[in-house]
């Protein structure tokens, strides 16, 4: 069977758009395939988070994976400094990234300007740190978006210098997955692009967000001054609200809403309306599921015990296989 390993940093609350995304993802590929998903800590670090508040977003984190259906029976769900065959590989693979690569990588020069007073090292070998979460499973197959192909493209140069310095054909070279089926964009509230935290206030719709949150963010979406000609193609933001209702509303509504555009009947009040209270019928019993678990502490550090435990296992072998290879042999 094959292996997929996927991290998530622990950066804020999961909105609709991680939910039709990666949690989804996640929760198809958990019946098919060796899942390993954990909670990138570590590369977190790059920005100093302050310490409450790291264990706090770690924790929420996995409650709310947990919630969308990541089930730690099926999958090794684990966090990523409970396992210390990550830091080791890294410090190896680090002799195997050049300096003139990891500099040429477009997240890091994003950084460099968007932080510029702290442009750490970490920051630097993000790249070679993600190869060795990936590649310490000797996983295939690593279920992301767009934004992370350069670093996956890395990850198999690393794993191809590995096997060519050493002359071995040990490590596989992982590609990006994703069901195509499945790949819906959940657009944001503001009328253009996709439904991101960092977009501005409002255009997300977080799971745990309570219903007069929800009826708030969805009463302030961008709208136009409505149709003024039957079956008029519908401009962008509105387009996006009736992709929202695709994920949350019943078939009929969208369909009746439609009608009314096209007749150029539609109020866009109501639709608004209806769009907010079908979001909170459908996030509502996950944002109860994320309460229970994550106030559920015995729970988490099961958990947690088992995912180190399972993840470990793994990730020791690879290390024994690897220290080996390089010939830091014991005596
Ligand atoms: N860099 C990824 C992101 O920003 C997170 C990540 C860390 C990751 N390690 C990984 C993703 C390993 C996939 C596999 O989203």
């Amino acid at each position: 069977m094959e292996t997929v390993v996927s991290g998530m940093r622990p950066t804020g609350n999961l909105h609709l758009g991680n939910y039709f995304g990666a949690a989804r993802n996640f929760v198809r590929m958990q019946d098919e395939f060796n899942c390993f998903f954990f909670i990138a800590d570590y590369h977190s670090l790059t920005t100093h988070p302050k310490p409450e508040a790291l264990h706090n977003s770690v924790k929420q984190v996995l409650a709310e994976y947990i919630a969308c259906g990541v089930d730690p029976e099926k999958t090794t769900l684990y966090i990523q400094s409970d396992v210390p065959e990550i830091p080791e590989l890294y410090l190896l693979f680090n002799m195997l990234a050049y300096k003139g690569e990891l500099e040429r990588s477009t997240t890091y020069k994003d950084k460099v300007s968007k932080q510029p007073d702290n442009i750490n090292a970490g920051l630097l070998t993000y790249p070679v740190l993600m190869a060795v979460d990936i590649v310490i499973h000797k996983a295939t197959k690593v279920p992301v978006g767009k934004d992370q192909e350069q670093h996956l493209e890395m990850t198999r140069n690393f794993a191809k210098r590995f096997n060519h310095i050493y002359g071995q054909d040990y490590f596989p070279e992982p590609t990006a997955f994703n069901y195509t089926d499945e790949l819906v964009k959940i657009p944001g509230l503001d009328g253009s692009g996709k439904m991101g935290k960092s977009e501005g206030e409002g255009n997300a719709v977080f799971l745990i967000d309570e219903p007069d949150v929800i009826r708030k963010k969805v009463m302030k979406a961008v709208t136009d001054s409505g149709p003024t000609e039957m079956h008029q193609e519908k401009p962008e933001a509105i387009r996006n609200l009736f992709t929202l209702m695709e994920s949350v509303s019943a078939p009929e509504t969208i369909e009746r809403f439609d009608q009314d555009y096209n007749n150029c009947t539609i109020r866009y009040g109501d639709l608004k309306k209806q769009l907010a209270e079908d979001m909170i019928n459908f996030t509502t019993p996950i944002r109860d599921k994320i309460k229970t678990i994550a106030a559920d502490e015995s729970y988490l550090r099961k958990v947690v015990n088992m995912g180190a435990e399972k993840a470990r296992e793994s990730a020791s072998k690879t290390l024994k296989d690897v220290r080996e290879i390089i010939g830091l042999k014991s005596f």
